[in-house]
């Protein structure tokens, strides 16, 4: 086995690497003035099973084509077999049509990876299974709640309460309650599926004086995080932090997150920014332990 380290996750691949204790490859990666781009494998992979380690935050599309032209160079370099470890899976959040007229984008992008050579597919925390259903080949989703929910404890947290913005982030506390050992609970989350605008509702419980973490897949505006922190402040929590597997933080998101009265942002290295703390290497080289094993 071997990874190849994309040019968005090059410091994630590295760390996976040295865990599966397997040898690296580099990508000569550049863009030409047009914009299109160019990438080069630097060693030959040949009946290698290789590791593709690549996200697809944004600018996802460029890192999409990206992610497809590495997978191809390798397959036509021979590789046996071509795993695509993606932290971050572009466009995972249409997995159906909303609107009419619509497409499900997460179906078109399954396809491409596929035409690339891809074999396998590995993400994290996907925003939706469903998602993945429709991929027409082996496709999972790891979960980083438990990694992140222990950055808390190592850090001398006592029974925070855990909240999801939105029910759809439900599994997501019930998972990091099992580390945390606190209670959890639930927002109601509306969108305006036209506008973007959020609404957070009030939840059924109580987190009056209590240090509470919302725990959310992705961050991207921050309108979700900040909806939920107003909530939470209202109802006389004494601190919030926030814990999010992909920190896309778009804009100036962390500032504005950070002005609605949230301690400190968790993330992981999914997407690398300020707030990655967090590294997903441990979660993804044992899983790639047991299928070099296997
Ligand atoms: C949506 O259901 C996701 O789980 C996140 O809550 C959402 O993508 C965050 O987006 P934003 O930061 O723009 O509110």
């Amino acid at each position: 086995m071997r990874v190849i380290l994309g040019p968005s996750s090059k410091e994630l691949g590295q760390k996976i690497a040295a865990l599966v204790k397997v040898e690296e490859t580099l990508v000569t990666f550049k863009t030409f003035s047009d914009g299109e781009s160019y990438i080069r494998l630097e060693d030959p992979v040949k009946n290698e099973d290789v590791v593709i380690v690549e996200t697809t935050s944004p600018p996802q599309d460029k890192k999409l084509i990206n992610l497809v032209l590495i997978a191809d160079a390798a397959k036509r370099g021979g590789a046996r077999k071509v795993i695509a470890v993606v932290p971050y899976l572009a466009y995972s959040r249409q997995d159906r049509v909303f609107l009419n007229g619509e497409t499900v984008s997460i179906n078109v992008i399954a396809r491409m990876l596929m035409a690339s050579g891809i074999d396998k597919l590995i993400t994290v925390n996907v925003h939706s299974q469903e998602a993945l259903t429709s991929f027409p080949f082996p496709a999972e989703s790891l979960s980083a709640i438990p990694l992140l929910a222990e950055y808390f404890i190592k850090n001398g947290f006592e029974k925070p309460f855990a909240l999801a913005p939105d029910k759809g982030a439900k599994y997501i506390v019930e998972e990091a309650k099992k580390v945390l050992g606190g209670e959890c609970g639930y927002l109601e989350k509306q969108r305006d599926r036209y506008t973007g605008q959020v609404n957070v509702n009030e939840g059924s419980f109580n987190v009056k004086g209590e240090v509470v973490i919302v725990f959310d897949d992705i961050i991207s505006t921050g309108g979700t995080i900040m909806g939920a922190a107003k909530n939470l402040k209202n109802q006389g929590a004494k601190k919030v932090y926030v814990a999010c597997v992909h920190p896309l933080l778009i804009g100036d998101a962390k500032r504005r997150i950070l002005e609605s009265g949230v301690e400190e942002i968790i993330g992981t290295d999914s997407v690398p920014s300020c707030v990655s703390k967090v590294s997903l290497a441990p979660l993804i080289s044992g899983k790639l332990k047991e299928l070099d094993s296997g």
